[in-house]
């Protein structure tokens, strides 16, 4: 028998705060992200409040996610607010030019947007427009969210909400590199000086102001909105999506891989540790404080769309190796929980590597979803520094450690141990250290299934879901903990 994999859970150095802004969602005007997969308006068939779906909206209050960044992405720098308030029939109609090229009836505008926010219990994540947007159309568009009074509270009102909303965190753009007007570092910096000059937060309140971040590994984008910007910034985002068979364009299919396939997805996620490691390396020697947070807002898988959907969708189904990638990344995020106080994944239902998939009136929960559900606890938990001392995992070029983890303890003060066996073919028994902790009994959940590739289909959506997990125990100190292969296991100690 292979030897025990030796971990080591230091309970009694508490780290940073694990986040619960880390669990972020994000959902853009893309494909059925918001129209079909949240918003069904009038839809008899499909059973709503206000417009978005009872299911979908169940679920994610399960998730307790706790922000949600809108209304793009790309489609942010070229969205227009005043488009999306009023009388809905009056909403001009426009083309949705990144994806898809379909119309964009404007009927999910910001109090839309704001009675979702409501009915899954969320605070607000704006992105603004800097692309083709002026810096007076931002600043009014936040005047029109959050002023108690004035013109634009009084139009706010007519158009049926008096309060202020909250707008706890604004996007000044988004991958301003690239979709959001293509600029060069330094222009980008003073850009976002000058656009984040007018995100003005009303007496009392605080609008957390977050850069348009660096693609992948672009260092010299975050050296100079470091440089340039972080006088008047809270926070730098950084965008990295797994993109396994070689990069961009996306070409990996989602479901139909092999093992090679799942050794590239999986070593692509564990690329996010580095990447952090070294952005967070540059903000550092500008923020020695770390009072600017370092906010992954888009991170996930993206393969080529689902055969047969509608090009510019970004449809793709989720695996069990969809839930590796989402607890790789929540093991490191973990890691740097000192720097890394919010992420988003891309995206929330029907995008990318979604949570949610919908069709119709189906819906169905995917293996990333189930993962986000069982790390639930690690919300604004405390990180308990982990080592792991595990063998590789390899196959063709592909090496990764064979065990990912993490631990936090929670704010009832139970501590949570989440653990992925990354090998496809091997259980793995793994011995975990507990210093400071005198646990007395363990339970636990885990999510696993057949195939690297089993999946949840609105035919058979429950092949992939969480089942109580009894191969942990505890003894004199010692965790011990028969992970099998290809799974991902949470833990809670009493
Ligand atoms: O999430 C899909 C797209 O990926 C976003 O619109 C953009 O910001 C990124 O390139």
């Amino acid at each position: 028998a292979a030897k025990p994999i030796a971990v080591t859970v230091s309970a009694d150095k508490p780290g940073p705060v694990y986040d619960r802004r880390i669990f972020t969602q994000f959902a853009e005007h893309l494909g059925n992200g918001i129209y079909g997969g949240l918003w069904v308006g009038d839809d008899k068939s499909i059973p709503n409040t206000n417009g978005f779906r009872n299911d979908v909206v169940a679920a994610l209050r399960n998730l307790k996610v706790p922000v949600i960044r809108w209304p793009g992405g790309c489609f942010a720098d070229e969205y227009h607010w005043r488009e999306g308030i009023g009388p809905k029939a009056q909403r001009p109609v426009k083309v949705n030019t990144h994806w898809g090229g379909v119309t964009e009836p404007n009927t999910v505008g910001t109090h839309e947007f704001f009675e979702l926010l409501r009915q899954v219990g969320a605070e607000a994540y704006v992105a603004g427009n800097v692309g083709n947007g002026t810096p007076q159309e931002m600043a009014e568009w936040v005047e029109y969210m959050t002023a108690p009074a004035g013109s634009l509270a009084d139009e706010r009102a007519k158009n049926g909400h008096k309060e202020p909303w909250a707008v706890p965190y604004f996007g000044v753009g988004n991958e301003l590199w690239g979709c959001g007007g293509n600029m060069r570092p330094e222009y980008a910096a003073d850009v976002t000086r000058r656009y984040a000059t007018f995100v003005k937060a009303p007496a009392g309140t605080k609008i957390l102001k977050i850069a348009a971040g660096a693609n992948v590994d672009d260092l010299a984008w975050t050296e100079a909105m470091m440089k340039i910007a972080s006088n008047q910034i809270d926070a730098v985002s950084l965008h990295y999506y797994v993109h396994p068979a070689g990069g961009w364009p996306p070409r990996a299919p989602a479901v139909d891989f092999d093992e090679a396939g799942w050794a590239d997805a999986l070593a692509g996620a564990f690329r996010m540790d580095d990447l952090i490691t070294r952005h967070s390396a540059i903000m550092d020697k500008y923020d020695p404080q770390k009072r600017i947070w370092l906010a992954v807002d888009e991170w996930g898988a993206w393969y080529a769309q689902d055969p047969g959907t509608h090009p510019g969708f970004l449809r793709q189904q989720n695996t069990l190796r969809d839930a590796l990638i989402a607890s790789i990344h929540l093991d490191i995020f973990a890691k740097h929980a000192d720097r890394v106080k919010m992420t988003a994944i891309a995206q929330m239902v029907n995008v990318l590597q979604a949570m949610i998939l919908t069709e119709g009136n189906k819906m169905v929960l995917t293996p990333t979803y189930h993962v986000f559900d069982m790390y639930k606890p690690y919300q604004d938990a405390t990180v308990l520094p982990i080592s792991i001392d595990a063998p590789s995992y390899t196959r063709d070029k592909w090496t990764m450690p064979a065990v990912s983890g993490s631990a936090v303890r929670a704010k009832d003060g139970s501590v949570h141990v989440g653990l992925s066996n990354l090998d496809p073919n091997r259980a793995n028994t793994v011995t975990v250290r507990l210093a400071g902790l005198n646990a007395r009994g363990v339970s636990g959940r885990i999510l696993t299934a057949p195939a690297i590739n089993s999946h949840n289909s609105f035919t058979a959506p429950e092949v992939v879901k969480p089942a109580t997990f009894n191969g942990a125990r505890v003894k004199g100190g010692v965790l011990t903990v028969d992970l099998p292969a290809k799974s991902v296991v949470m833990l809670q100690l009493r």
